[in-house]
């Protein structure tokens, strides 16, 4: 698995920091709030598993399972299937989404539009990286670890056909791997 990654973007070490920096601004903002985490499924398992236990103020957790990509590296339709759906009713949560990547934004628009509709009290987003350079839709995160050049990453929760998501750092892949 290791000799597919042709760099480290962020060490293990690095994502320990850029998480505690987000579980500190989160646990200032909702204080006195109904803060629920919804994590998007399956890329942000690892950041959610981490960043929950940095955030100090009370929290319920939910997740909700989306697809949108196949084995490519794009989601160029915007077409986003809900595997499977929040169990709990949000009115009255002030929903945080958590997710891994944000890159074109399709897939939050469409999520944070579906949620809305359920009348939470409020709904913010947290990513744990951004690539700007790709929005195709006016979406941002009020919350972000960092940001990514246009390249796909892969590790700490985030995979490439279904692949190195349990690496412990963020990487970027070798370009012959998703070429062949
Ligand atoms: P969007 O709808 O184009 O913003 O795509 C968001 C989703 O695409 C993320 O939640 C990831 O699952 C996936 N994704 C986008 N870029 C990458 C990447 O560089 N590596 C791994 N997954 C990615
Ligand atoms: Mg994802």
């Amino acid at each position: 698995m290791l000799e597919d990654i042709k760099e480290v973007y962020y060490s293990e070490e690095q994502l320990h920091q850029i998480v505690e920096r987000l579980g500190r601004q989160i646990s200032n903002d909702y204080k006195g709030k109904n803060l629920m985490l919804v994590s998007i499924l399956k890329g942000s398992v690892v950041f959610m598993a981490d960043l929950m236990r940095e955030i100090t103020v009370p929290c319920s957790i939910d997740f909700m399972c989306v697809s949108s990509y196949g084995s490519g590296t794009e989601n160029k339709t915007g077409v986003v299937k809900i595997v499977k759906d929040l169990d709990i009713n949000v009115e009255n949560y002030d929903i945080l989404l958590v997710e891994d990547i944000l890159d074109s934004g399709r897939t939050l628009d469409y999520v944070r539009n579906l949620l809305i509709d359920r009348h939470p009290s409020s709904i913010k987003i947290c990513t744990l990286l951004d690539k700007p350079e790709r929005r195709a839709v006016d979406l941002y995160a009020d919350y972000s670890g960092a940001e990514v050049p246009d390249e796909f990453v892969v590790g700490y929760g985030l995979d490439y056909a279904e692949k190195y998501r349990n690496l412990p750092f963020i990487g970027v892949l070798k370009e012959e791997i998703y070429t062949n």
